[in-house]
């Protein structure tokens, strides 16, 4: 089956505050896009990568990846994440029509182990239309009001954190998009509005989101080092 990453990347990185957009910041000299993008490929689960990168840097971008090979494709990404997926998937349709596997992969989770991508592929080939890589939640998780006001404390061992890439068959990708009214934080988010279950496999620490500028220094110091 072919499997097709996308991967959004045209986010502005606002809280990480490094004066570009987040993808093109580097780490151990290359930006945490060029990692994330190798990352899937190092896999050997991903047939074609589709880069959805901000509008005004695609043929950077493009220039940027060119070195990974044929299989990676640079589109311009939208306002909300959610806009760059769509685009993206619109993009591989074109590029892989046979495509019967769509992973999403955030660009900032840019030293996520190539087991994990592995993990996520083989649950979909396995059966489960939509999964998701996930960890405990190590913190005890308050519901507040607009106040601040707690209102609430979810039972903890029930609750997890979500990385990316989230795995879907192509189909309902496509369908938890054309019905998705509204921005989502995540893909499976769309895919629940649907009623449709969701699958977890286990996520990795090194998966983590760089957003802010001390993940950037947990990546340098750890993340893009030798395997830990
Ligand atoms: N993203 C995207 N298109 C957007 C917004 C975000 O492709 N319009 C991507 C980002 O590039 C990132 C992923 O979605 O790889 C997760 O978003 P986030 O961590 O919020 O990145 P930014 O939006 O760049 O950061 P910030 O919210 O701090 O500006
Ligand atoms: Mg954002």
């Amino acid at each position: 089956v072919t499997v097709v990453a996308l991967v959004p990347a045209a986010g502005r990185g606002e809280r990480l505050g490094a004066g570009r957009p987040k993808a093109l910041v580097p780490v151990r000299g290359e930006p945490l896009l060029t990692h994330a993008v190798r990352g899937l490929l190092s896999s050997g689960s991903v047939d074609h990568v589709v880069v959805a990168a901000p509008p005004a840097e695609v043929e950077g971008v493009a220039d940027l990846l060119r070195p990974l090979g044929p299989a990676v494709h640079v589109v311009a990404g939208g306002a909300e994440r959610t806009d760059s997926v769509a685009l993206a998937l619109d993009a591989a349709l074109g590029v892989a029509p046979d495509a019967g596997i769509v992973l999403v992969h955030d660009a900032a989770r840019a030293f996520t182990p190539p087991s994990v991508v592995r993990e996520v592929v083989d649950a979909v080939a396995r059966g489960a239309s939509a999964v998701v890589p996930v960890l405990p939640v190590a913190d005890t998780v308050k519901q507040v009001d607009a106040d601040g006001r707690v209102v609430g404390t979810p039972d903890r061992s029930a609750l997890r954190a979500v990385q990316t890439p989230q795995g879907f068959t192509v189909d309902l990708l496509r369908r938890a998009h054309a019905a998705a009214e509204g921005a989502a934080t995540d893909d499976a988010g769309l895919v629940e509005r649907l009623g449709e279950p969701v699958a977890t496999v286990p996520g990795h620490p090194h998966a983590m989101k760089i957003t802010t500028p001390f993940d950037l220094a947990v990546a340098e110091a750890v993340l893009a080092g030798p395997a830990a």
